[in-house]
């Protein structure tokens, strides 16, 4: 009789959060790996594919609701004020729809470790019983906080109590409640409109919606957590910082499953979306953000951190810092190496130690491989720029281009004050100030001539000093 249909995901995050102790930053809106809390509930939510997707939101509603915009423009963001409760926080997002059949997923917004597997299984169950309610429950160490499932002698849910509620037989119970329902979409409409306030808090709470259902004679089921890490709850940073050790190690063993050798998962940290293809090595200490992607055979590490970036097949990126560059394939980059936006890196290049290349293609085959400066410039295939070379890309007032050939050979030390443009297989003298284009095959150089004052130290200095003698 129960309709398979997910009708709506309804998302409780009008909360305030007090104990994020943020004036900045609401609570739902911390990050874990490259993503809002919102952001890993609706994602995981999304997978479930259900014809509405709610948001409940309060305080700090424009920053939330902005956000929601960003991430999934298809769900909606519904306003409850006063906060009064879980369960008037449901009642004003089904206020919000059209008479809904079918089932309805109630999740909170500061529960980010739930997978799209655990409610699909939730759903499922909550199918199977032909139940008016199912809770999905968890059995942990620590209630202290969380509502009770209170079950009758034959196992059956029969309430959930609160915590400030209950007495101590039933703040015995470890099995809690994580929060998170599937509901009858027509049986939770008629036990929503008979919630009251009566309780500690004075709230109108979505669990008393149990103890109506079971009163009413209709189906109560519990889908006990396979994992109870899933449903934890954050409210403080303590346990943010809990959740996104727990979010990286899920996140390290996928990957390791899947092929990625990760030497040391406790300090390597990956951010969700990022993408690493299997006989990828990442050694400790290294930190994967946003849209990183790292192809087959690439080393990572130790000691990098890679932003928005890709690494191609086989190349190695070693205690390097990289934002939105690209690494072409067999590449060397580092040690102490700074990639900003806009690099690419050609096949078989290098980017050495003490290296900054900023918005610029190195072509596939050159080498900038020691304490250099490359800005807004192009740089041709097989050129080598010798160590502790500068591309002077700015005037102070404009940035400006310059252009290497292929096969060129820039000396140490040169100043490539740009705009200039340098030739095919032509040199640089080391040193060398370089103001004006270098024509193809040609050398440039300028720089003051050496020359050699003989005697001058004994004249000057009324002594021939050895170098070593104190001031
Ligand atoms: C709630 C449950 C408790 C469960 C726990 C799991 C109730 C009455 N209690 O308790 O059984 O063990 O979650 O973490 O449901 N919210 C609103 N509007 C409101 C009130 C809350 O949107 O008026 C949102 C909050 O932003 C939060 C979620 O609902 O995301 C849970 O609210 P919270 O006050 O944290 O409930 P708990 O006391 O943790
Ligand atoms: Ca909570």
């Amino acid at each position: 009789m129960t309709d398979a249909r997910l009708a709506a995901v309804v998302v409780l995050a009008a909360g305030e959060g007090t104990r994020m102790r943020s004036t900045r930053t609401p609570k739902v809106l911390h990050e874990l790996l490259g993503r809002t809390m919102l952001g890993h509930v609706v994602a995981a939510n999304r997978e479930l594919e259900p014809d509405h997707l709610v948001v409940v939101v309060g305080h700090a509603r424009e920053q939330v609701a902005a956000h929601l915009t960003t991430m999934d423009p298809a769900a909606l963001a519904v306003v409850q004020e006063p906060q009064n409760g879980t369960g008037h926080a449901v009642q004003v997002a089904l206020a919000e729809l059209p008479e809904l059949s079918g089932t309805v997923l109630v999740v909170l917004g500061d529960a980010p470790l739930l997978t799209a597997g655990t409610l699909r299984a939730l759903v499922e169950r909550h199918h199977a019983d032909g139940a008016a309610t199912t809770v999905l429950s968890a059995v942990v160490g620590d209630a202290t906080g969380y509502g009770r499932i209170v079950r009758d002698p034959a196992g059956g849910v029969m309430a959930i109590v609160e915590h400030q509620d209950a007495d101590d037989a039933q703040r015995a119970i470890c099995e809690i409640n994580s929060g998170v329902f599937a509901f009858d979409a027509a049986r939770l409409r008629e036990a929503l409109g008979r919630l009251t306030p009566d309780n500690a808090q004075g709230e109108l709470y979505l669990t008393d919606v149990v103890g109506l259902h079971r009163a009413a004679g209709h189906v109560v089921a519990a889908h006990v957590a396979p994992a109870a890490y899933e449903v934890m709850g954050v409210n403080d940073r303590v346990q943010l910082s809990q959740a996104r050790r727990l979010l990286n190690d899920r996140v390290v063993a996928e990957h390791q499953r899947a092929g990625v050798t990760v030497l040391d998962p406790q300090t390597t940290w990956i951010d969700v979306q990022v993408r690493l293809a299997p006989d990828a090595t990442v050694h400790p200490g290294c930190q994967l953000h946003g849209t990183t992607t790292v192809a087959a055979g690439a080393v990572i590490g130790p000691d990098t951190t890679l932003v928005d970036t890709e690494v191609g097949a086989d190349a190695t990126v070693l205690r390097a810092h990289c934002v939105g560059a690209v690494i072409g394939e067999a590449s060397n980059v580092g040690p102490y190496t700074y990639l900003r936006p806009g690099t690419r890196l050609g096949r078989a290049s290098k980017a050495g130690g003490f290296v900054e290349i900023k918005a610029s293609v190195v072509g596939d085959g050159s080498k900038v491989p020691h304490l250099s400066y490359v800005g807004d410039a192009v740089i041709g295939e097989r050129s080598n720029i010798g160590a502790a070379t500068v591309v002077v890309n700015y005037d102070g007032r404009d940035k400006h281009r310059t252009t290497i050939g292929d096969d060129v050979r820039i000396g140490s030390d040169t100043m490539l004050v740009a705009p200039v443009s340098i030739g095919d297989g032509a040199y640089t003298g080391a040193g060398s100030v370089i103001t004006d284009d270098v024509p193809a095959g040609a050398l440039g150089v300028g720089r003051a001539r050496q020359r050699n004052i003989d005697g001058w130290v004994a004249r000057r200095r009324g002594t021939a000093t050895t170098g070593d003698e104190q001031p």
